[in-house]
């Protein structure tokens, strides 16, 4: 795990914020509550709006433009908000800040439980890409070879063709997984538009990779298969199916 100076901790205010520009590539947030320091995405969830502009009182965090908030000390949504605030492993050594930078595949839902030799093997294999906002990732029919897994921006998905398309939601939860049909047998088609809305980062896995890993490791290919129905479950539900 990379570790990466953020700033001095005699920079924050006492019960205050501020948010910095890092080497991670986004920004983070970094609030202090008595002896304690937290660091978290820097914009808000919602929108694309600074935090650090919205109001804090030592214990919630809340953004001035719509007033999602979060309690500090877990990230975790409170009132109106809708998605939590990705929370970032920091270190407080010698008056200065640190964040930890961790994998997606760590924190993903559909990876949950496997094994520490097999996430690092799909570690190893997992490209990892960069893209601007308004970027195609793949189009509906193309050939759904790789799953990704985002690792910070916001990914949106659209079915249908040209006029008749509506929109099938979007993620922007570090961990989250999309193109799970890389998964499945008899190359699927994909079923929808993937577009990166703002500067993205994402790990790529191809599918018989990945399969190839879990079939080495039976308990975590259980796993990751039993997921990855409750996956393909909440999504049904969500489109209306079944
Ligand atoms: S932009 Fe922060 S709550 Fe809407």
């Amino acid at each position: 795990m990379k570790r990466i100076r953020i700033c001095s901790a005699s920079e924050i205010p006492s019960n205050g914020m501020k948010s910095y520009d890092s080497a991670l590539g986004v920004k983070v947030l970094i609030a202090n509550a008595g002896e304690a320091f937290y660091a978290y995405q820097g914009l808000c969830p919602h929108q694309d709006v600074c935090l650090d502009e919205g109001f804090f009182d030592g214990a919630t965090l809340t953004c001035h433009q719509h007033l999602w908030q979060w309690d500090i000390t877990t990230g975790a949504a409170v009132g109106l908000a809708e998605a939590p605030l990705e929370r970032y492993e920091l270190q407080h050594e010698g008056g200065e800040i640190f964040v930890l930078q961790s994998s997606a595949l760590k924190v993903s839902e559909l990876f949950k439980g496997v094994s520490d030799a097999a996430i690092a093997r799909l570690d190893a294999l997992a490209r990892r890409e960069e893209h601007a906002g308004q970027t195609t990732l793949y189009e509906l029919g193309d050939p759904a070879d790789d799953l990704y897994i985002l690792e910070s921006g916001r990914v949106e998905f659209v079915i249908g063709r040209e006029d008749r398309t509506s929109m099938a939601g979007f993620m922007l939860r570090k961990g989250e997984v999309f193109g799970w049909a890389a998964l499945l047998e008899d190359h699927p088609r994909r079923i929808a538009r993937a577009a990166c809305m703002e500067k993205s980062s994402l790990l790529r896995l191809n599918g018989e990779e990945v399969l190839k890993v879990l079939a080495d490791d039976p308990m975590s290919g259980f796993l990751v298969m039993r997921q990855l129905s409750t996956l393909i479950t909440k999504h049904l539900r969500s489109s209306g199916g079944k």
